[in-house]
């Protein structure tokens, strides 16, 4: 791997290049008419995958659950869930992608199964089974509560109490996500073994779920109380010192490493919800960790050009030496980018992410510009929504995960007529669908083509250096991207009112690539740069 972005360009892993692409399985595209996405639904709209530009799909879990998280409550690491689909259709979906030179990343859940894994079946069955010790049980407190005060994400005590056993097991989600035990090295054997099987098949790498959650206390200390928690959620409550970004955890994460590293080509990027200094152990004091540990700042940041800039540069300067930057603007757990942003900022924000250096992880959907959609309470379907009635709109992820808008046909070509998706289709399918966008060359669609077409074909844009430029709007942040000769300015306006801009100490003019407004030609005076409210600029410099 390279260390720094002035090697050359041929030197560079598919991962650090391409842009990945998440697909939410159960709301892709339904093929046999259960209103629930499926493997064969994906393989259908391949087409649609290479018109994005992407280079590897990430699939949600896809195994065998009950489904009580979604798919991330897994009965078995080695299989496919029959809503999805077989093994067989499994192996043609990743078959199809590698023919047309694409990737596939499987979501990888090891800190818990299901309570109906059989490994947690046999746990619970007495507590001299040879599998006890896979999950994390303690005996009750003396006054027969919890053995301490650690608490679930999704509401109420990370505790549940099994009667027949006389013991509490742990589960930070739902008590249906029992938590293994990492401290048994008999259950990271296991957990390599599925990694393998997968591999084995040709995935070409992992998504890991909550992986800096894969280690706890081994004196199941009571995390102290939150000084700043704001009163709303009640897991923020705690400080998660004694749950999450154990020392410990990285052990596992090396051992990890070193299954992909006995294949070709193979990578794992890490679900980490942690500030910079912590985030960047996660690439490995050798990088020997994880090839990418996701970067969410951006989900989270005030959108506020001054907010940002600081945010990349601080993150551009934390990395360690060879840690290849990557970006995210949404996932399955986060509000909607149009949402939180608003339509016309989700171009800029586009525009960002497909610029930054580094490699952008986009959300289905947010290529056509969904946005949440509103879910009446007898639909809510996500436990932390269903569990804390008073919170749902602020934690259910289901306004997120509605059915991707293919046409104006019935069910937004989703599933056929007739049948009722899992869950609601936004109210405004009909006008924002992919065949309507692709018709209109000024869409979001056509937009995000036009610009990931770019940053593929630029080296710059993919693997040239970042620096930022002072623009002296405070509205404004604007960088460039060099690689060689190649240059490219991105200026990019957060704010609502015009900019006149001397930008003349970069060049005295440059060539229009794309505008966020669908400009893709003319020049335009740099000591003279007029950018519109909520505009994005991305200029070829001479
Ligand atoms: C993180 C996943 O992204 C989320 O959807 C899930 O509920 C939790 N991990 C538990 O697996």
């Amino acid at each position: 791997m390279p260390n720094s972005s002035k090697a050359s360009p041929e030197q560079y892993a598919w991962w650090q290049t391409g842009i990945i692409y998440q697909v939410y399985p159960r709301s892709f595209q339904d093929s046999n008419g259960d209103g629930i996405g499926d493997l064969p639904g994906i393989l259908k709209r391949l087409d649609y995958l290479d018109s994005l530009n992407t280079e590897a799909v990430w699939l949600s879990p896809i195994s065998p659950s009950p489904m009580h998280d979604f798919g991330y409550d897994v009965s078995d690491y080695c299989d496919v869930h029959p809503i999805f689909g077989t093994l067989a259709d499994f192996d043609r979906l990743l078959a199809a992608l590698h023919e047309r030179g694409k990737k596939l990343i499987l979501d990888l859940v090891p800190n818990h199964t299901s309570d109906e894994h059989s490994w947690f079946v046999e746990s619970r069955s007495s507590r001299d089974n040879p599998k006890r010790d896979w999950y994390i049980w303690r005996d009750p407190a003396p006054d027969g509560g919890p053995p301490n005060n650690w608490l679930s994400f999704f509401g109420g005590p990370a505790w549940s109490y099994d009667e027949q056993t006389g013991q509490y097991y742990l589960h930070q989600f739902v008590k249906q996500q029992p938590e293994l035990n990492y401290r048994n090295p008999e259950v990271l054997a296991a957990l390599l073994d599925a990694m393998r099987f997968w591999l084995d098949r040709g995935v070409d790498g992992f998504r890991v779920d909550v992986i800096w959650l894969m280690m706890k206390d081994a004196l199941f200390r009571d995390e102290p109380l939150n000084p700043a928690w704001d009163g709303i959620n009640p897991h923020a409550r705690l400080e998660h010192i004694y749950t999450a970004n154990l020392p410990e955890v990285h052990e596992l994460i090396r051992a990890m490493r070193g299954v992909l590293d006995d294949y070709d080509g193979r990578m794992m990027v890490g679900e980490i919800y942690l500030p910079n200094a912590e985030l960047m152990k996660y690439y490995g004091a050798q990088l020997d960790e994880c090839h990418l540990p996701f970067n969410f700042q951006l989900i989270n940041a005030p959108w506020d050009a001054q907010a940002v800039r600081r945010m990349v540069d601080q993150y551009e300067a934390d990395l360690p030496p060879g840690g290849w930057p990557n970006w995210v603007l949404g996932n399955h757990d986060q509000h909607r980018l149009a949402t939180r942003v608003g339509p016309q900022q989700a171009r800029v924000a586009n525009m960002l992410l497909l610029t930054l250096r580094g490699t952008p992880t986009c959300y289905y959907g947010d290529e056509i510009g969904m946005a949440d959609v509103p879910i009446p309470p007898e639909f809510i379907q996500d436990p932390p929504a269903v569990n804390q009635p008073e919170i749902a709109h602020i934690v259910g992820r289901d306004p997120e995960r509605t059915p991707m808008q293919w046409d104006s046909t019935a069910n937004a070509g989703f599933a056929p007529a007739g049948v009722q998706p899992w869950l609601p289709l936004a109210a405004d399918y009909q006008e924002r669908n992919v065949a309507a966008q692709s018709m209109d060359a000024t869409s979001m669609l056509s937009f995000f083509r036009s610009l990931t077409g770019l940053r593929q074909s630029s080296k710059a844009l993919t693997v040239g250096d970042y620096a930022p430029v002072d623009t002296g709007a405070g509205d404004v942040f604007a960088y460039t991207r060099t690689h060689g000769d190649e240059r490219y300015l991105v200026v990019l306006n957060f704010g609502v009112h015009v900019h006149l801009l001397d930008l003349s100490q970069i060049s005295a003019v440059a060539d229009i690539a794309l505008t966020t407004n669908m400009q893709t030609t003319g020049q335009v005076d740099l000591a003279r740069l007029e950018v519109a409210p909520n505009e994005g600029l991305l200029l070829r410099l001479p």
